[in-house]
C-alpha cells in the first residue's frame, strides 16, 4: 500500500520508527517530514499528507505530533479526509470498520513505539465493514463538508 506520513517536531521520532516498520512489510512510504527537533507547526505537515490521500497519490495517511490532537484537528478540516486519533487497538480496528478512516493520527508523547506499530498494523489491515448503517453515517458526515463549504 502507498502511505503518506508526516509529523511535527514532537512526533518525528515515532515517525522514524514507523517508516521502517511499514517498509519492512512492503508498503511504499511518502515521508513529508519533519526530520528534526526544531519547532514546526503541525498543520504544515498535516496538509501535504491529506492532499496526497485526497488526490489518490497515497491510499492512506499517518500523522504524528505530541498528542495526535493537533494533527487530527487539522486533518479533519480537509474535505474527503476522515482522520481518527487512536491510542488503543480496539479503536484502531473499530474506526476502520465503522468510520472507514483514511488517515490515522497518534501522539508520540502518549504511547510507546510498540503499541504504535500494532495500532498501525491493525488499522491498515482492517477493512471497512461495508455496513449500510455505517455508510449512511459516513454519508451524513460527507454532506456536512458540502454544507459548510457553501456556508463557511
Ligand atoms: C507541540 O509542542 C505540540 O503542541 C504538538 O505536537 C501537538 O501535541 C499538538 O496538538
Amino acid at each position: 500500500m502507498k502511505i503518506a506520513i508526516g509529523a511535527d517536531h514532537a512526533g518525528y521520532r515515532l515517525k522514524d520508527t514507523i517508516v521502517p516498520f511499514l517498509q519492512a512489510q512492503g508498503h511504499e512510504i511518502i515521508d513529508v517530514g519533519c526530520n528534526c527537533a526544531d519547532s514546526v507547526d503541525y498543520p504544515d505537515y498535516a496538509v501535504p499528507v491529506c492532499d496526497k490521500v485526497v488526490s489518490g497519490e497515497a491510499e492512506r495517511g499517518i500523522l504524528i505530533c505530541g498528542t495526535g490532537i493537533g494533527m487530527s484537528i487539522a486533518a479533519n478540516k480537509t474535505p474527503g479526509i476522515r482522520c481518527a486519533l487512536v491510542h488503543d487497538l480496539f479503536s484502531a480496528k473499530a474506526t476502520r470498520e465503522h468510520n472507514d478512516t483514511n488517515v490515522l493520527a497518534m501522539g508520540e508523547r502518549v504511547i510507546g513505539p510498540g503499541v504504535a506499530e500494532e495500532i498501525v498494523r491493525v488499522w491498515l489491515e482492517t477493512p471497512f465493514s461495508q455496513g449500510l448503517r455505517h455508510q449512511g453515517r459516513i454519508d451524513k458526515v460527507k454532506a456536512l463538508e458540502s454544507q459548510y463549504s457553501l456556508h463557511p
